[in-house]
């Protein structure tokens, strides 16, 4: 589903990403996981053409789609989300969820927002979809509120719905349980266990080490940019380079353990 080719990416004199490769499997859940600052985001960023890398390939599908545009990408099959939800505040979550379909649909965005009547019969069909992705993720209640006003769980929610809308062959989550409480985690990871039988593959971003241990099939460790380990999750958390990568860090150490 995906290939990563010796992946660099420096900003200045630091080397965010250091020859980084490795594969992912199609309908695979991939965990990536890593100190702060290790690159995992920067990762996301050049995978899904927010950044150019400095040298290496990215191969979605046999597709060499380094150096391609976002909207390109996405067109692809390949979707994220952010680690601070990129939700549009001042829309009503309906119309949010609205705005992931158009990604697929021939009206764009902005011109179904002002609804010319040929494109009238293409929105009434996004607006259903829209309405049963959103009792999906548990927020068809809260169709009509604002999203900036949903709590930072829902919003998460939210941002994921849409991400789903464009019915993605590979979906980026980063950190998606981040700033969430114990139930919407729990809650969470049921969900996204749930897509892996719709044939989503996924690569999670995770701190929460339980949550990514339970989900992966596989897991990759980056540090300082460079990959130092992959393998099942049960081999991860006995390999002596992650448990040095994470020295000092006793609450991880402690959760990888678990
Ligand atoms: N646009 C940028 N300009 C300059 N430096 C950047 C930029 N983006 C990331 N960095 C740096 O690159 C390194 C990797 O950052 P990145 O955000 O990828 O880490 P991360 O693994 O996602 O960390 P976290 O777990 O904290 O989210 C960090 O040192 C960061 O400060
Ligand atoms: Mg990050």
């Amino acid at each position: 589903m995906l290939r990563l080719d010796e992946i660099a990416k420096s900003f200045g004199g630091l080397k965010a990403l250091d020859q980084v490769g490795f594969q992912v499997q199609p309908g695979e859940i991939l965990g990536l996981i890593g100190p702060n600052g290790a690159g995992k985001t920067t990762l996301f960023n050049v995978i899904s053409g927010i950044l150019h890398p400095d040298s290496g390939k990215v191969f979605f599908r046999e597709q060499n789609i380094t150096g391609l545009a976002t909207h390109q990408i996405a067109k692809l099959g390949l979707c994220r989300t952010f680690q601070n939800p990129a939700i549009f505040e001042e829309m009503t979550v309906l119309e949010n969820l609205m705005a992931g379909y158009h990604l697929q649909g021939r009206s764009g965005f902005f011109s179904a927002i002002l609804k010319p009547p040929w494109e009238r019969k293409e929105e009434r069909s996004i607006r259903e979809r829209a309405m049963e992705m959103l009792s999906e993720i548990g927020l068809k209640g809260s169709a009509q509120a604002g999203a900036g006003s949903l709590s930072f769980g829902k919003m998460r929610m939210l941002e994921l719905g849409r991400a789903l809308c464009s019915h993605p062959e590979l979906l980026l989550l980063d950190e998606p349980a981040a700033g969430l409480n114990h139930n919407e985690t729990e809650e969470l990871a049921e969900y996204i266990g749930r897509l892996r039988s719709r044939k989503i593959t996924i690569i999670v971003i995770e701190h929460d080490m339980s949550l990514v241990m339970d989900l992966s099939d596989r897991i990759v460790v980056l540090d300082q940019g460079r990959k130092i380990a992959e393998g099942a999750p049960k081999e991860i958390q006995r390999d002596p380079a992650v448990l040095k990568a994470y020295l000092g860090e006793e609450d991880w150490i402690k959760s990888l353990r678990r």
